[in-house]
């Protein structure tokens, strides 16, 4: 803390005439009331010292400012209020200037934008995710950030709620220049260069018009995006009236439609996203419990999904070993990996150079034995009972004691695979989504005899690859196919009931689901459902309600989208209602003597999500799940429900 105490969170101290002014308020610096409060009080001190000739305002920590303090978001809002306080820092008589340390997110963006000049570190961050949060920024942002940077990148920054790095930043001309080393010494010289002269106050500037056509392009590509939510259509609205509006009207427009967002459903549901993702990670009783060191993965099995996996692995600066049966499977598996790093390059997401850096850490071979020195070995073979047993006792033998073994079954039981080791303690279940190079989502399986610290360094190397790592107990399908069996079944009733198809498919998708559930099972194939419904034929309860229309398409030869038919006709690759499949549902509902009933959309949401929350409940009481925003998470960033209802469990009340 500097020598003049603001506030609880804010202080101050002056070097070469420049108060340095600190933002302390762990763990990311929110703009909570002592840091509003402590700001002004700064100000004041400022403006009273004759000695002073301007501000510097930084970040304690590696974050500048996270943004307003989303805690505050269900309590009315206390002054001073933060487009006070920046209103104040615009039209403050002496400089200030941001010196942006780390993360300036939000209200912390929002403070810099009103700065009359802005200087970052070369790892500090800018972005603007209040429609993340279902508001939009309620501190001046969609005013300023036209201003000083014009509409396109304006909209799209606060359409998207990106963030920008420091060189980013730089070259859209929303900082003024990036530290070479001492910031808050480089911000301090701006202070001087600009002090006695004529500030530049965002407010003032006149945002640049442009043609109606690239707003139009511009809006449009957030709007595509939208699907449903209110909050970046208000955005673009915003950022549109920055180009008409006086700036005082622009403020008070923003106010007005931040307050109306913050207190709505979809902003609620979205910052109930936002705890449930940083709750997710912690594990009651496991806190204290350090992770084992991972330097070098293997990863058996280079498919679709082991390709996916080692190009993550490769991505979070892991050593990666895949394997596979033969020389030429294990040549294939190296094509398949680089294949993707390859798409990563041309769609920009990767450069060249990373490229060749990644490849480096990457071998595949056909020799189990290669995997000696693995610290951890993720099997991504095909999804059979035998063949992962078989694998697993092999893996037993070769690899270290201390290393960890990860199944990635999707429906097998990793504990039956866990006891055909000797050392059931170090397997886990680590159930990846396709593709698992982009799927963000990862179940980590608690099995029955897992020990803490192998489930704990389980969930370490998923974050780690940037995953949402989420703790499941042991269950056929986990707590995401579980669910999905849940609502699938449902959906099917229906059909039997009297919705048709692409009605329930309809219903999903105005609620904001990217696909109806039929339009997916197209894309995915309806084959290997069919194979395992076919296993599972014996063991059915006979009194159990049955629905054999997929059975029927399936007899019929269509499989989905690839052979051209399924639950639609796909003429032209166009997916398309097909009376024959109409035909083939009223014939089935007649044949089980079944009156039909149409069905609002309402009705089929109403029952989706009961059956979804129904499943979810037994989950929790079967302790399959932890908590039931867990369950949430998993809807959300495995099967397509919408962020921004927050969950099938919050839709319902459970989780709050
Ligand atoms: N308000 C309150 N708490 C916050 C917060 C915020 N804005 N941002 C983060 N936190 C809390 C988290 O809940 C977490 O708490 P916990 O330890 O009790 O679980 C803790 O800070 C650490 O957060 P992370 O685990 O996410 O830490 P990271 O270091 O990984 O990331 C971060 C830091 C990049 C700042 C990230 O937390 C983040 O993205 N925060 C949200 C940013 C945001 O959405 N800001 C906009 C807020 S709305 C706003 O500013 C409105 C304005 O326009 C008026």
């Amino acid at each position: 803390m500097g020598d003049l105490h603001f506030s609880d969170t804010v202080s101050g101290n002056i070097a070469d005439r420049v108060l340095v002014v600190t933002i302390d308020n762990p763990p990311v610096n929110a703009t909570s009331l002592s840091v509003r409060s402590g700001l002004m009080a700064a100000l004041d001190y400022a403006a009273a010292e004759d000695a002073v000739r301007g501000i510097v305002i930084t970040g304690a920590g590696k974050t500048f400012i996270g943004g307003a303090d989303i805690k505050e978001f269900g309590k009315p809002p206390e002054a001073p209020l933060l487009p006070d306080v920046y209103l104040r820092i615009e039209q403050f008589g002496k400089p200030v200037v941001a010196a942006v340390n780390g993360a300036a997110l939000g209200g912390g963006c929002e403070l810099t934008l009103a700065c009359h000049g802005r200087v970052a570190a070369s790892a500090a961050s800018f972005g603007l995710p209040e429609v993340k949060l279902g508001i939009v920024p309620g501190a001046g942002g969609t005013q300023r950030l036209p201003r000083l940077v014009g509409f396109v990148a304006a909209v799209e920054m606060i359409g998207t709620g990106r963030s920008l790095k420091a060189s980013e930043a730089l070259g859209i001309g929303l900082i003024d220049r990036i530290a070479a080393e001492a910031l808050v010494a480089d911000a301090s010289a701006l202070v001087d260069a600009m002090a006695g002269g004529e500030l530049r106050r965002t407010g003032a500037l006149v945002a640049k018009t442009i043609s109606d056509a690239d707003i139009d392009a511009a809006g449009a590509k957030i709007l595509a995006k939208a699907r449903g939510q209110a909050a970046p259509v208000e955005a673009l609205r915003l950022v549109k009236a920055a180009m008409t509006l006086p700036f005082a009207d622009g403020l008070a427009e923003e106010r007005r439609t931040f307050l109306r967002l913050r207190d709505s459903q979809e902003a609620a549901a979205l910052r109930h996203v936002f705890f449930a993702e940083r709750a997710a990670g912690k594990v009651e009783r496991l806190e204290k419990v350090t992770p084992r060191d991972i330097r070098c993965v293997g990863v058996v099995g280079t498919g679709l999904m082991g390709s996916g996996i080692a190009v993550s692995a490769l991505n979070a600066g892991y050593q990666v070993i895949g394997v596979e049966q033969s020389e030429e499977g294990a040549a294939k598996g190296h094509e398949r990996i680089a294949g993707l790093l390859d798409k990563a390059v041309q769609t920009g997401r990767l450069d060249a150079a990373g490229r060749e850096e990644r490849l480096r850490r990457l071998t595949v071979v056909s020799d189990l034995n290669a995997l000696r020195d693995a610290d951890l070995v993720i099997e991504a073979v095909f999804d059979d009972f035998d063949v992962k047993t078989d694998l697993f006792r092999h893996l037993d033998d070769v690899v270290r004691t201390d290393a960890i073994l990860a199944t990635n079954t999707s429906y097998l039981d990793p504990d039956a695979i866990a006891t055909a080791t000797c050392h059931p303690e170090r397997v886990v279940g680590l159930h990846f989504f396709s593709p698992a190079n982009i799927m963000r989502l990862v179940e980590v399986v608690n099995c029955a005899r897992t020990e803490s610290e192998v489930l704990v360094t389980a969930m370490t190397f998923a974050k780690r690859l940037g995953k949402l790592a989420i703790v499941c107990g042991v269950t056929e399908g986990f707590i995401g196919n579980r669910v999905f069996s849940a609502y699938r079944r449902e959906a099917e009733l229906m059909v039997e009931d009297g919705a048709l198809p692409h009605e329930i498919d309809q219903a999903m998708e105005a609620y904001g689901f990217p696909m109806g559930l039929f339009a997916v099972y197209d894309m995915a194939g309806l084959e290997i459902a069919w194979a395992r419904r076919k296993r599972q034929a014996a063991k059915r309860d006979p009194n159990a309600r049955y629905v054999d229309i997929a059975d029927r398409l399936c007899e019929a030869g269509r499989f989905g989208q690839k052979s051209g038919r399924g639950w639609y006709a796909y003429p032209d690759g166009k997916r398309t209602v097909d009376p024959d499949v109409t035909a083939l549902v009223v014939t089935e509902r007649t044949r089980k003597g079944i009156k039909p009933r149409s069905l609002t959309a309402d009705e089929i949401m109403t029952r989706l999500l009961r059956a979804m929350a129904d499943e979810g409940q037994t989950l929790l009481s079967e302790g399959i799940a932890i908590r039931a925003s867990d369950i949430d998470l998993v809807m959300i960033n495995g099967y397509g429900f919408p962020a921004h209802k927050g969950g099938p469990m919050f839709a319902a009340g459970i989780a709050a």
